[in-house]
């Protein structure tokens, strides 16, 4: 999935940390090979559904399976798995939960692909190709034949967020018990998160509202879709029902506003990491209260995918830094939340040897114990400019402190 991050921008005279983590784009694309030309066409959408065939065996089958069961050659490399159609159950929908998509919601999917997933967009195809991919994806599926999908629920009025709707907000996600599985601040990482299978029974991760990344787009538009028609197929429910008619509308928005301010870099913001100036002496723990003098700053990780064994499908896809200094020295804290267990390190003393971690080995072909740990690159001396050193353990002229 293409996605721009704010790249770290060098500045002077502040302490300035530059954390050089891999920020690698993982996009993923196999393409299979395209098929001989078509037998004869009898009918107009018949050619059309031909020539859709030949778009989808190349650009989709190799993630989608020829069947579009889901079993392309790289769903095996892939987490979250590529959709398998013949369930006619479809994520992002502007229609009611549990109904099936309209052929729009299919061509937004094409368009926009889906962060935080392989699923690419192909906005590089013309809107009449695309078009002609929705159809042919639709016969997968014989839900497509037996019902017609409901209509779209209205997205109207939106207010503008304040921080009295965010508040309202906040309330609501407390009140629907979102935690539970999104966690109290948002981070993916509530009580149920490790416990949560999709339909094809395959661990899913819940989304962490910090990273900003939505599958289905990052508008309050989008997100009031989501709570409205929930994820077909996945623990997402729909909280329609749950609002009188009166009050859905300003509740579904203020919950709209209220994850959006979870999003620890907003929109406009650097990832550059500042250590703060403290008189008290740097904090020496993790849960030192000192720390609240310092700004977070959220990074994106993703999988190493240059060299061998690549790593696709990172457990851990971002993390956040804080720091501070003295004139003297400076502290650094890194959190991250982990969903996988480490199954070299040992683990903690008074680990009791049971786990609620997610499993994700028997789902995954190239998964493999890999221990935690965790390296932080330093520049040896600020350079000119925006150039950094190469964040692989610098380059010849420009060496790093690892
Ligand atoms: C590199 C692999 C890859 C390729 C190529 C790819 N997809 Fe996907 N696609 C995915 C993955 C992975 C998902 C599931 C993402 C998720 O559920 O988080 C997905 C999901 C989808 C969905 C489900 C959307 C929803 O609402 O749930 C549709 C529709 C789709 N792809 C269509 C296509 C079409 C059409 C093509 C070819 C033009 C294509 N994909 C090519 C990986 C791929
Ligand atoms: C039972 C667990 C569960 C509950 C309760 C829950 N969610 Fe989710 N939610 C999920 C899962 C799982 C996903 C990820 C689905 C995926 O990636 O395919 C998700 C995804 C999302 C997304 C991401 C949409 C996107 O486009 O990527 C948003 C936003 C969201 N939930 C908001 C909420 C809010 C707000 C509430 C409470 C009103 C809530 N969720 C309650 C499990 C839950």
């Amino acid at each position: 999935m293409l996605r721009q991050f704010p790249l770290v921008k060098k500045e002077k005279k502040v302490a300035l940390i530059s954390i050089s983590l891999c920020l690698l784009l993982s996009c993923l694309v196999f393409y299979s090979l395209a098929p001989r030309a078509s037998t004869n066409p009898t009918s107009d959408s018949q050619t059309d559904l031909e020539k859709a065939k030949k778009l989808y065996l190349f650009y989709c089958a190799g993630c989608h399976g020829e069947k579009g069961d889901g079993l392309g050659k790289a769903a095996e490399f892939l987490y979250p798995k590529p959709r398998d159609f013949t369930k006619g159950l479809f994520k992002i929908r502007t229609t009611p939960s549990g109904s099936l998509p309209t052929d729009e919601d299919l061509l937004g999917t094409i368009s926009q692909g889906m962060y935080g997933s392989a699923m690419p967009n192909f906005n590089f195809l013309t809107v009449d190709e695309k078009k002609a991919l929705v159809q042919y994806l639709k016969t997968f599926s014989e839900a497509f034949q037996y019902r017609e999908p409901e209509s779209s629920v209205p997205v109207i009025n939106e207010p503008p967020a304040t921080p009295k709707t965010i508040e309202v907000g906040r309330k609501i996600y407390e009140i629907m018990e979102c935690g539970k599985c999104h966690g109290d601040k948002g981070k993916g990482d509530g009580p149920s998160a490790s416990t949560l299978k999709d339909d094809w029974q395959i661990p899913i991760k819940v989304r962490d509202f910090t990273t900003g990344i939505y599958k289905g787009g990052p508008t309050n538009k989008d997100l009031y879709l989501r709570f409205t028609t929930g994820m077909n197929g996945t623990p997402m429910p729909s909280f329609y029902d749950v609002f009188s008619e009166e009050e859905r509308e300003a509740k579904l928005w203020a919950l709209s506003a209220y994850v959006r301010s979870l999003q620890a870099n907003q929109p406009g913001e650097t990832s550059v990491v500042r250590a703060n100036r403290i008189s008290d002496p740097l904090p020496a723990t993790p849960d030192d209260p000192v720390w609240e003098q310092a700004r977070p700053v959220s990074i994106f990780l993703t999988g190493q995918v240059i060299a061998s064994p690549r790593w696709q499908t990172p457990g851990v896809d971002g993390v956040t830094v804080r720091a501070l200094h003295n004139d003297e020295s400076v502290a650094l804290l890194v959190e991250w939340h982990d969903p996988f267990q480490d199954t070299e390190g040992g683990g903690n003393e008074g680990d009791t040897g049971d786990t609620t971690y997610v499993n994700l080995d028997q789902f995954l072909g190239t998964a493999g114990p890999f221990p935690d740990a965790l390296a932080v690159q330093f520049s040896q001396s600020l350079s000119e400019g925006t150039q950094k050193p190469y964040f692989f353990w610098g380059q010849a002229g420009q060496p790093v402190n690892v």
